[in-house]
């Protein structure tokens, strides 16, 4: 049998694996969904062992999380803060135990930027003013008061509170555009469908557009307005924001007028990243990426090539 002379213990070339902790928001969405398996795939490919924790939508979790990788000494922390604020004593945790973070997606809003190495993510406030800009556009074509109703994302969230922010900063170009009823459905499909049932029955036949902070809100709420027996896209225009493959098939069904994209595929970024940081490297403070608009007339078009 063939046999080979080892000078040296083979443990002595073996690199170290390089350790992620992360810590995920939970599975709200089918954003959240496409975003968890983008990291899981890219950690596997880049070589990194992932510690995988879903908070389900709690801060505290979170929190735990953020402290029992402290204690097990990963290499680098990746956190999606489920609410901008509160992270300040946890972070400054991190930081004394020399742990490089990397917030993905959503950001905090800690005076003391130094608690973390970098933000990898997307303009919120942008993706809001381009919903509200594709409505000042689409509202050349329409006649009198241009009603909305909007489903706002998860309370102290980022995207809800710039994606918010954004859009009535792009309505203010059209004055007949109002915002009649602001709410939250917390990003998930049962929630955009139950609190669009109580929009519906509180002003019926007054709402033009509907205004959701993600698709799955979105598609909930199609839902209710077809068994209010009105027609999505028609009595009542839908603008989301994702661009996840169930808006493209709600457009493609006629039943959703236009998505603002949110790429969840966040994970190949996020890796090579941490390399650079497990290898004390300085890194950008902040990546973010760009976005795009798209209205139901591209859809059939764009199917084939979306990725998530
Ligand atoms: O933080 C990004 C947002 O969170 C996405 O728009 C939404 O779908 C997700 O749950």
């Amino acid at each position: 049998a063939a046999s080979f002379a080892v000078a040296a213990p083979m443990s002595a070339f073996a690199q170290k694996k390089i350790v992620v902790g992360f810590s995920q928001i939970g599975a709200e969405s089918e954003w959240r969904t496409a975003n968890t398996n983008s990291m899981k795939t890219a950690a596997a490919a880049a070589g990194i062992e992932l510690k995988f924790s879903d908070a389900q939508q709690k801060q505290e979790n979170q929190i735990k999380a953020l402290r029992s990788f402290i204690a097990q000494k990963v290499d680098v922390i990746a956190l999606t803060p489920v609410v901008e604020s509160g992270w300040d004593t946890v972070l400054k945790e991190i930081k004394d135990a020399k742990i490089p973070l990397i917030l993905m997606d959503r950001s905090v809003d800690s005076k003391d930027t130094s608690l973390y190495a970098t933000h990898i993510g997307f303009d919120f406030v942008k993706e809001g003013e381009m919903a509200g800009q594709w409505l000042v556009e689409k509202a050349k074509t329409m006649k009198g008061d241009i009603n909305v109703v909007e489903l706002q994302g998860t309370v102290g969230s980022a995207p809800a509170i710039d994606r918010k922010k954004g859009f009535e900063a792009a309505i203010k170009a059209e004055p007949r555009i109002k915002i009649i009823r602001s709410q939250t459905g917390d990003f998930t499909r049962a929630k955009g469908k139950e609190v669009m049932e109580a929009f519906l029955k509180a002003e019926g036949k007054k709402i033009n557009v509907l205004y959701a902070h993600n698709d799955d809100m979105g598609i909930g709420a199609i839902q209710a307005i077809e068994e209010a027996g009105l027609k999505p896209a028609k009595d009542i225009l839908v603008i989301s924001v994702d661009g996840v493959k169930g808006a493209f098939e709600a457009m493609i069904a006629g039943k959703l007028n236009v998505t603002v994209e949110c790429s969840p595929l966040l994970g190949p970024l996020v890796m090579s990243t941490a390399k650079d940081l497990a290898a004390g490297k300085t890194v950008p403070r902040s990546l973010i990426g760009k976005d795009g608009v798209y209205p139901m007339e591209t859809a059939a078009k764009e199917f084939p090539s979306r990725q998530y």
